[in-house]
């Protein structure tokens, strides 16, 4: 995710601030990064394509004068990592300077509408309709003051977003608004700061101000005003004390990066429901026009697409063949034709595995599309065309919030598929598409209700030897991804299959009190599923059932269970069902001592084969 910052000092220059407090925000992930200060009723400005420290080494961060100032890292969601995308960004007159994080839904039409007003853009980021919306309302309303001026142009942006902006017009203010994206103040005794996380300025001060949604703040020298952006209605909010070390900052508080990421899902999956459209309409014309289309991936990412397989055959009746990547090349580097196309998937983009399949696929001329959360990777640049998962940079080694942001693009590629070959109705679009809008309110129940109870449960059978994941259906794909987790943080051998299998070899392994965990979304598998609990209970297996809430047929029959909330369609079911497993293995993970952001003999991106 992109970084802000924005500071007014009392005495001082701002831009080694900027600069200090922009590295304190590297960890969230950037792939270039710039500052932009305000002296003598001129606007300075230094930003580049790269690392901050390369930046500072070529254009010297710390020299720009003046007291006020803004930062930005960026992480490249719209348009690619390049100089001209990075933030601050310009109005016209260059007398406006904005830094953001998020993604503005309506840029299209916004920028449509102020380029026939006349206005010239230059970069292709979403982020560049701030700064000229509040150059043509200043333009419009001369009495505008101009916190007023961003006020007005915030209320016409739809998305998630944390800005701050500062004007040669009124060169002594700093105006800081947010929707969705975090923002919070910094009070010192030498100025007043605003940043996207703590980390940012937790060495200059623990006096802090949260921001929240819906509310725009102005810094001026005599300190800070908060107001409502809906009517300007002021807010009184005084500063608390944190009492965070800065390695806890960066961790907002979490013991853990995966813990952390496991709670930033439902904000994930917000920012992964605002694709562009014509992004998603060129990919399913890709995928339409396709003879045969195979979902190439690893690990986590080959579970993403073998859920998607499921979902791209029933709701669009479009066959595909999940294959591991490292196994292509010897099943299908031979088949593969100019009528085939490759869904390569993959969070980092750099995994060699997948880029080896993917190169030899292209030898044969085959269509690359990709899904990956690193736009700019290498994955990126030999792709026909890529969406970007939009998760945020993912530190823990374990794959979590970019496995449901995945699996959140591949569902929406399924439904814009069915309808362009039109296999389902308008009402039954309606409410798919009603589902996916409640996925991110469902993860965040499911978190919240359910992670003390995945504790004691993880407590209660840390000691296994080995266990069982078993699902049927679209479920299949979200019990081998449960004892993914398990196997790569826990340690603890673990076996998966298609539930329906068991009884073709598997359930000779069954021992008493051997714990089978078994994904029960509520679509036409359940009744079959409560079967094959029975075949195992009947074994002396243990029960741990993922259920819908209040299922209680399985309730009785199983020895624990998780819940998610009611009335998701199994075809969706990975994105919630997949969050109790996520929780399990955190929490057995830490009963056996081990560190689940680092676990042994692992790396968050395999470069080699
Ligand atoms: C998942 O938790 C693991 N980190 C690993 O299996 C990972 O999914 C795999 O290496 C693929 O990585 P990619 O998505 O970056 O290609």
């Amino acid at each position: 995710m992109c970084g802000i910052f924005g500071c007014l000092l009392s005495n001082g220059n701002a831009s080694p601030v900027i600069h200090s407090s922009l590295k304190k925000l590297e960890y969230r992930g950037y792939d270039s990064v710039g500052i932009a200060t305000i002296f003598d009723g001129k606007i300075f400005l230094k930003k580049g394509q790269g690392k901050i420290d390369e930046v500072h080494k070529n254009l010297n961060l710390d020299d720009l004068p003046g007291n006020i100032g803004i930062g930005h890292t960026r992480w490249a969601t719209h348009g690619a990592p390049l100089q001209i995308n990075s933030h601050p960004h310009f109005d016209c007159t260059g007398k406006i300077a904005v830094v953001h994080n998020g993604i503005i839904e309506n840029f299209s039409e916004l920028k449509l509408e102020l380029q026939n007003l006349g206005h010239i853009f230059v970069s292709k980021t979403d982020t560049e309709v701030i700064p000229h919306l509040i150059e043509a309302i200043m333009k419009d309303k001369p009495d505008f003051s101009f916190e007023n001026a961003v006020q007005e142009a915030i209320k016409r942006l739809e998305g998630s977003f944390a800005l701050a902006a500062i004007s040669s017009h009124e060169p002594s203010k700093l105006v800081c608004a947010r929707n969705e994206s975090p923002l919070i103040l910094g009070i010192s005794d030498n100025g007043i700061y605003c940043a996207s996380d703590i980390p940012a300025f937790l060495p200059l001060t623990n006096k802090t101000v949260p921001i929240n949604n819906g509310e725009l703040v102005i810094i001026t020298a005599k300190g800070y005003q908060i107001k409502k952006i809906r009517d300007g209605s002021l807010i009184e909010r005084a500063p608390e004390i944190i009492e965070w070390t800065s390695e806890m900052a960066v961790k907002q508080g979490y013991p853990h990066f995966m813990i952390k990421e496991i709670y930033e899902q439902p904000e994930v999956l917000r920012n992964t429901l605002r694709l562009q459209d014509h992004y998603l309409d060129l990919f399913s014309t890709f995928l339409d026009r396709s003879t045969e289309i195979f979902l190439v991936a690893c690990g986590t990412s080959y579970h993403a697409c073998l859920a998607a397989s499921y979902m791209f055959s029933k709701l669009a009746f479009l066959p595909t063949y999940p294959v591991y990547a490292s196994e292509f090349i010897e099943q299908y580097g031979k088949s593969v034709n100019i009528d085939s196309t490759i869904l390569a998937v993959s969070q980092s983009g750099e995994t060699a595995d997948t880029i080896a399949a993917v190169v030899s696929a292209q030898q044969r001329a085959a269509t690359i599309l990709s899904l990956t959360n690193t736009i700019g990777s290498t994955l990126t640049r030999i792709s026909r065309v890529y969406i970007g998962t939009q998760a945020g940079p993912e530190i823990g080694v374990a794959a979590t919030k970019t496995f449901t942001s995945q699996i959140s693009v591949l569902a929406q590629l399924a439904l814009r598929l069915a309808k362009r070959r039109g296999k389902i109705s308008q009402d039954e679009i309606d409410t798919l598409e009603g589902q996916l809008a409640k996925l991110p309110d469902i993860v965040d129940t499911t978190v919240k209700t359910q992670d003390a109870k995945a504790k004691q449960i993880a407590h209660k059978y840390a000691n296994s030897k080995v266990l069982f994941f078993l699902g049927r259906g679209i479920s299949t794909a979200t019990a081998f991804e449960g004892r993914l987790k398990l196997m790569e943080i826990a340690y603890i051998p673990s076996v998966a299959f298609p539930a329906g299998e068991s009884k073709h070899g598997p359930i000779s392994l069954i021992e008493n009190g051997l714990p089978v965990i078994f994904v029960c979304q509520k679509d036409d598998t359940h009744k079959t599923v409560i079967s094959n609990i029975m075949e195992m209970k009947a074994r002396g297996a243990k029960i741990i059932a993922i259920i819908e809430k209040d299922d209680n047929e399985i309730k009785e029959i199983a020895d624990d269970y998780l819940e998610v909330p009611q009335g998701i369609l199994g075809i969706f079911s990975p994105i919630p069902y997949a969050i109790p497993l996520q929780l399990l293995a955190y929490h057995m993970a830490i009963e056996l001592n081990h560190d689940p952001d680092m676990p042994r003999n692992l790396a968050k991106s395999v470069t080699v084969k």
